[in-house]
């Protein structure tokens, strides 16, 4: 039997998440019954433009879920916290932006495109992985159904954007600041972003790793069904640009690796588009991947460090598969799944 179309929310449709959710709901024209824009009572009342529409932004409050089938979610750890066992005890499925829920036992953590099946365990909510995470998964799903992932080792140059809009402006302020030769003080950052590189994204926790990279570790894992003797580390870095993530990533393989087979299996990967041929200087940054849908990977080759190891380069808009994407895209398997 299917479902009646769903009557949608975007909770934090007001953020720079949630305003990325609403293009991408256009843009992929997601049918439902009625949609909902939610966010605190600093933006209730204000309006919205959708579909060609005007809509006013209701608070959240616990009642509004009520009457919703499914919540799109990005207004952070604790809004979530809050709401989505409301939600989910409403028979409402909350598709969480925040790492409240990622490595709760009994919430699928998912990719859409990579663990679909995942989602069929849910119980209310579903969980969208670190914009680091994500960006990865759907090229080394393909390597890993291939070849086997034994050991990886990713240091990401993380955008801005993924810091929110405060972020943002920090960095167009604090590189203005810096041209004129003035000093800067910086809050949003514990170091100046502008013409500079921080290696710390989040808290540090005690094996000296941050929360950031110990997500890299653990949701790879949980989304690719890993065992825990696949080692995966990760350094993170803040680099000063707006938008799009770059990751450096070395994997070593139980299967021996043949690099044309390897491009040609990524060629052919839904979502990953690859951008790899050195003799015309051909491989992506992220002023390409901004505002746009693909994972793009380059800088393909086997490395000299690994035993069947392959190193490569990859980018994409940590905005769109880091966030408001991939929501969108579980959404839309929720709907065509009929898990609603
Ligand atoms: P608001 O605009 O009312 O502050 P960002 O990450 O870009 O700062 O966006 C956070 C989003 O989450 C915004 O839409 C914000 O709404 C929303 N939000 C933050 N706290 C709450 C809350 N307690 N209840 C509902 N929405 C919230």
């Amino acid at each position: 039997m299917t479902n009646k179309l769903p009557d949608i929310a975007v909770l934090g449709a007001t953020g720079v998440v949630g305003r990325e959710i609403l293009n991408i709901l256009e843009e992929e024209k997601i049918k439902y019954n009625s949609i909902k824009f939610l966010a605190s009572s600093r933006s209730a009342g204000t309006t919205i433009e959708f579909n060609g529409e005007k809509h006013t932004v209701i608070e959240a409050n616990e009642n509004v879920f009520d009457d919703i089938d499914i919540c799109l979610a990005s207004a952070g750890g604790e809004t979530s916290k809050k709401y989505a066992p409301i939600a989910a005890k409403k028979h409402c499925v909350y598709i969480d932006n925040s790492s409240a829920f990622r490595m709760d036992d009994n919430v699928p953590l998912v990719i859409a495109g990579v663990n679909d099946d995942d989602l069929k365990m849910h119980k209310g909510i579903i969980a969208n992985p670190n914009c680091s995470t994500s960006q990865l998964m759907l090229p080394l799903k393909a390597l890993h159904d291939k070849y086997k992932v034994k050991r990886m080792i990713v240091s990401t140059y993380q955008a801005v954007s993924g810091a929110g809009l405060k972020a943002i402006n920090e960095l167009t302020d604090n590189t203005k600041t810096n041209l004129v030769g003035m000093p800067f003080e910086p809050s949003a950052f514990k170091y100046e972003i502008a013409f500079n590189v921080i290696p710390q994204i989040d808290s540090f926790v005690e094996n000296g790793y941050t929360k950031e990279e110990m997500k890299v570790t653990n949701e790879t894992r949980k989304i690719l069904h890993l065992p825990q003797e696949v080692k995966i580390s990760c350094t993170a870095v803040r680099v000063p640009v707006y938008i799009g993530h770059s990751e450096a990533v070395s994997v070593e393989f139980e299967k021996d690796v043949n690099l044309d087979e390897a491009r040609e299996l990524l060629k052919n990967t839904w979502g990953v588009e690859l951008r790899d041929d050195i003799s015309t200087y051909t491989y992506p940054t992220p002023k390409d991947a901004a505002g746009k849908n693909p994972v793009y990977v380059g800088r393909m080759r086997k490395s000299i460090a690994f035993d069947n190891g392959l190193d490569f380069f990859c980018v994409a808009d940590n905005l769109r598969i880091g966030a408001a994407l991939n929501t969108v895209r579980i959404a839309k398997k929720v709907i065509e799944m009929n898990l609603y």
